[in-house]
């Protein structure tokens, strides 16, 4: 199976100012490119060659998986991002309030999250194993889908995603990625999961002592509780 380059789900311009039509000529047409071609070079001529991108994902390792991965975080950024102002449905929005407390402690705990990976990486909303909202960074070509997980919107913090807009300026990259958040996708995709048991009332954000994000962020869910 030859895979193909997504088409971009909008115009090159259409998300500028926040993503300029400079940056999707390079990030959608060299980088993701790139991976799409590099992956079909990879897997001719291997038992990889037929399978489709979740199955290479799950199966490969090394530059297959890099680059299958890549592809398939890449082809989700791009319909994570709108050009028009989406909301989150009912559904997701009550999920959302509470698990974090609110919109904004979500926004802001996500874009933490996001700051924080170190080097290139992906930030993650994903509906996790125990049918739970959770932020997630994964590291390089790293997926939720690798885990099973369900994953609702992604930024990607790879220095090329904003470098050309925003030169090493993370923080206000991710603080505009608001403007172009697609919640009608993470929407959709939370709403067909209809099997899931997602709760609406208030409960503790993060329940991992491993994880030494849990203090700061279970401190900003609850200040995002008793706020609203
Ligand atoms: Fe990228």
């Amino acid at each position: 199976m030859k895979h193909i380059l997504m088409e971009l789900p909008y115009a090159i311009d259409a998300l500028a100012p926040y993503i300029s039509e400079e940056t999707l000529q390079y990030h959608h047409g060299k980088h993701h490119a790139g991976y799409v071609n590099k992956l079909n070079t990879l897997i001719k001529d291997t038992e990889y060659e037929d399978m489709s991108l979740e199955q290479i994902i799950h199966q490969s390792s090394d530059a297959i998986f890099n680059n299958a991965a890549q592809v398939f975080n890449h082809d989700f950024y791009w319909k994570s991002l709108s050009p028009t102002k989406t909301e989150p449905s009912a559904l997701l929005l009550g999920v959302l309030e509470a698990t974090f407390g609110s919109l904004e402690t979500f926004k802001e705990a996500f874009a933490t999250a996001g700051i924080g990976q170190f080097g290139s990486g992906w930030a993650w909303l994903v509906v996790d194993e125990h049918e739970k909202l959770t932020i997630q960074t994964t590291a390089n070509a790293h997926t939720p889908i690798e885990h099973n997980l369900t994953p609702l919107l992604v930024c990607d913090v790879w220095e090329h995603a904003y470098y050309i807009d925003y030169r090493n300026d993370r923080v206000k990259y991710m603080d505009n990625f608001w403007a172009l958040a697609n919640w009608e996708h993470a929407s959709k995709i939370l709403e067909s999961k209809e099997h899931l048991k997602l709760s609406t009332t208030t409960v503790p954000f993060c329940n991992n002592p491993d994880d030494p994000m849990c203090e700061y962020l279970d401190e900003m869910a609850h200040e995002g509780t008793t706020s609203s």
